[in-house]
């Protein structure tokens, strides 16, 4: 492997049918849902930019090529509103252009979020790459989320996810660790399952939707089988990278909201709009 530490790419599954937000995302992706004024897979491209990565990667599906456009220019209405005082509202938009590139895969069928990120390999090719997961929107006065993976990857050389403690009512919505505290905030895992029954969860400390991944993860998800709910998890193949090799947890700094989630979504938006009315008052 490189001695470069630096990742360049990062992966947005975004293929998924964002049932809960039905009627919503009947005809609109669930990922251009806007809290306040933006869509979501925004906030979380800027993230990733914040990070260092710059080469976006988008696993979409059918019904999602809004988010194609989003990330493009559109002549007529930047025409349409040239020398007025609404071209600021586009300044954020056109930055993310003119400083990433944007591929687009499609995954035909949804058959778990490991099957969405190995569908991402022809776009990642044989490095380690980020992956945010659009839905759980992050917040953080200092480093972002994906910046804090970035950190121990740098030191560490091997999977990073990012984990939160949860209530133990919840466990069963998320992947959940066990791990042991190798430094503050940082574990590394011995074992991890998918949604496990709150009896059966190893501990509190769930995985959101931040992950560094080493491009080994590819062959592992190949050979895992289907898990949770028929689908091929994800977190299965990374708990054999574990096995294998090391993978690691860092308990992240900020806050983050599940905007998968009616509430988690409000939740956000009210903190989103507080942010704005500051913004405009100012
Ligand atoms: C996915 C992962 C899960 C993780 C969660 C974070 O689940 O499978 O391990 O904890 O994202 O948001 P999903 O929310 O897509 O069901």
């Amino acid at each position: 492997m490189s001695s470069d530490s630096t990742i360049k790419k990062c992966i947005f599954p975004a293929a998924g049918y964002g049932t809960r937000f039905l009627p919503a995302t009947k005809a609109m992706p669930k990922e251009m849902l806007p809290v306040v004024d933006k869509p979501l897979i925004q906030y979380g491209v800027e993230e990733a930019v914040a990070a260092g990565m710059t080469d976006i990667g988008i696993i979409t599906g059918r019904g999602k090529r809004s988010v194609e456009d989003h990330f493009d220019i559109s002549y007529e209405l930047e025409h349409q509103i040239s020398g007025t005082k609404k071209e600021e509202q586009l300044s954020d938009i056109r930055r993310l252009i003119e400083e990433c590139t944007f591929s687009y895969t499609r995954q035909i069928e949804m058959l778990g979020l490991g099957h969405a990120i190995l569908t991402a390999e022809t776009l990642v090719g044989n490095a380690p790459f980020g992956v945010i997961l659009a839905d759980d929107l992050c917040i953080n006065a200092q480093r972002n989320v994906m910046q804090q993976l970035v950190d121990v990857y740098a030191k560490y050389r091997c999977s990073v996810v990012a984990i939160e403690e949860v209530d133990a009512e919840e466990v069963d919505k998320y992947g959940v660790i066990d791990g042991q505290e190798i430094e503050d905030g940082v574990f590394k895992v011995n074992g991890m399952v998918e949604k496990p029954d709150k009896d059966k969860a190893p501990s509190t400390l769930a995985i959101i939707g931040r992950y560094v991944l080493t491009p080994e993860i590819f062959g592992i998800i190949r050979a895992t089988p289907p898990g949770k709910n028929g689908e091929l998890q994800i977190t299965d193949a990374l708990r054999t990278q574990a096995e294998r090799n090391m993978v690691l947890a860092c308990r992240f700094d900020g806050r983050r909201f599940d905007c998968g989630s009616v509430h988690g979504f409000v939740e956000a938006t009210n903190y989103f709009y507080q942010i704005y009315r500051s913004r405009k008052d100012a």
